[in-house]
């Protein structure tokens, strides 16, 4: 788990051109979702291509404290065997999720129906985050929690032995309490609906029909309406995970914004719920292109291709398209310093409560290398200084952040002086092969 070991302090030096093939890890969101799901399935799920980041490894753990078997071949196959709907156990300790808010609020909904007791915990990070936005929602199902003030964990949940079905109106942009709210929904009788006004990542509506629930969404004017039969038998799944467009980002802002490069990161997952940030790079006038589109296991899938883009504008980026890019606004501001001109971000506010306050973190480290950023509470504008313009220079805290310490590494690869952060070893998390992958496209990052 990051944050509990001795702090990795890096740097990243002005590189020549990034050149060739950059194959990112699975996706994290769909890795989760595949542990999660086949552990609430009856039989045997497969899956390969799973992120083996620390997250995703927390919550095997978990699966395996709940009861089900995980196992992982050589080959880096993993199966799970899974115990079915209602059929947790009572894990025998408290469940450490590391560093990871998906993994602990998704096994927090998923567990709530079950009458067990469980207590939770994190690292730094995941104890100071929000968590009244799950234990609000469970509570109508009859689930009962005790945690730390101001919601946050570690914190003891109590699950409902008798649960009811409920209807929620998810009062914030986020795909990790939509998904709580229908895996609570997955053991109660009855028809549980929950409804969203903005359109966040769909993984958990298709991957739980592809498990054979009985779930349909319906777009009106409230917005996505989802409604879940309850207590399915769910049918254990083969799943191949996709590459991860939110790890992909940092290999093609780091291209896009460093001189004669031209990189390929084959396999993207596209889904439209998760691929803003491209959209929003080409408004930039980023030299980017999807090859070989095509569709697997039911997603959208390209090649992409980022080359050098010495004539970025900056944007207004459109704030109804910022939940299918929350995770990229770090990285996105860093090729906004490379711009001309300002790039204003807004309808924001969600970044505050990630693994850090991802406005201020990224606004402290941009201002001291050279870049100006004006903030709001949902909203902040990069002032661009323009390819060539940008000072660098200094060290950036990344408070526990693997996107916040991945975002400054790319921005040290064309800054005129080296970049640094406090501590790399969140960056394990979701992307542990990072300085090996963008090592091999060019980038000179160096452990200080
Ligand atoms: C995720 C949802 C998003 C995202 C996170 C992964 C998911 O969080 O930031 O990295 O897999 O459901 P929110 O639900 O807090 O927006």
């Amino acid at each position: 788990m990051s944050g509990h070991g001795t702090p990795i302090p890096m740097s990243s030096h002005k590189c020549g051109p990034l050149k060739g093939e950059a194959h990112v890890p699975g996706d994290k969101s769909i890795s989760h979702r595949s542990l999660l799901f086949g552990a609430m399935a009856v039989g045997e799920t497969v899956v390969t291509g799973l992120l083996e980041g620390e997250d995703v490894l927390d919550t095997a753990k978990a699966m395996r404290a709940f009861g089900a078997e995980v196992t992982r071949d050589e080959d880096g196959t993993w199966h799970v065997h899974g115990v079915g709907v209602g059929g947790f156990a009572e894990p025998g300790n408290v469940v450490d999720c590391g560093n990871s808010g998906t993994g602990v609020r998704l096994i927090m909904g998923a567990m709530a129906t079950t009458p067990i007791t469980v207590t939770f915990t994190g690292d730094a990070s995941l104890n100071g985050r929000p968590m009244a936005r799950v234990t609000d929602p469970i509570a109508l199902f009859g689930a009962q929690s005790y945690g730390r003030s101001g919601g946050r964990l570690p914190m003891t949940i109590v699950g409902a032995a008798d649960p009811v079905p409920v209807r929620y109106e998810v009062p914030m942009p986020s795909a990790q309490v939509k998904s709580a709210v229908l895996l609570a929904g997955l053991n109660a009788p009855g028809e549980t609906v929950v409804i969203e006004k903005e359109a966040t990542r769909d993984h958990t509506e298709r991957m739980l029909a592809g498990f054979g629930a009985d779930i349909r969404t319906e777009v009106t004017d409230e917005g996505r309406v989802i409604t879940l039969k309850g207590r399915p038998e769910l049918t254990p799944q083969t799943i191949v995970v996709p590459r991860d467009p939110s790890s992909a980002a940092f290999p093609v802002c780091a291209a896009i914004i460093t001189p004669g490069s031209d990189v390929l990161v084959p396999n993207i997952g596209l889904n439209p719920t998760r691929a803003g940030l491209f959209y929003a790079l080409q408004s930039m006038g980023a030299d980017l292109t999807f090859e070989n589109p095509r569709e697997e296991g039911g997603e959208p899938v390209a090649d992409l291709r980022a080359r050098f883009s010495p004539d970025l504008k900056g944007a207004e980026i459109d704030p109804e398209g910022a939940a299918s890019m929350i995770d990229e606004y770090p990285v996105l501001s860093v090729v906004a310093a490379f711009a001309e001109g300002d790039t204003v971000m807004r309808g924001v506010k969600e970044l505050r409560v990630k693994e850090s306050d991802r406005i201020d973190a990224m606004a402290k480290g941009l201002r001291l290398n050279g870049v100006e950023v004006d903030e709001g509470e949902d909203w902040w504008i990069v002032k661009g200084r323009g390819h060539g313009n940008v000072p660098g220079g200094a060290t950036c805290e990344s408070h526990l952040d693997h996107r916040i310490a991945m975002s400054f590494m790319v921005m040290g690869m064309a800054a005129s002086a080296p970049v640094s952060v406090d501590d790399g070893s969140p960056i394990a998390t979701s992307f542990p092969i990072f300085e090996d992958l963008m090592g091999g496209l060019g980038a000179d990052l160096r452990r200080d």
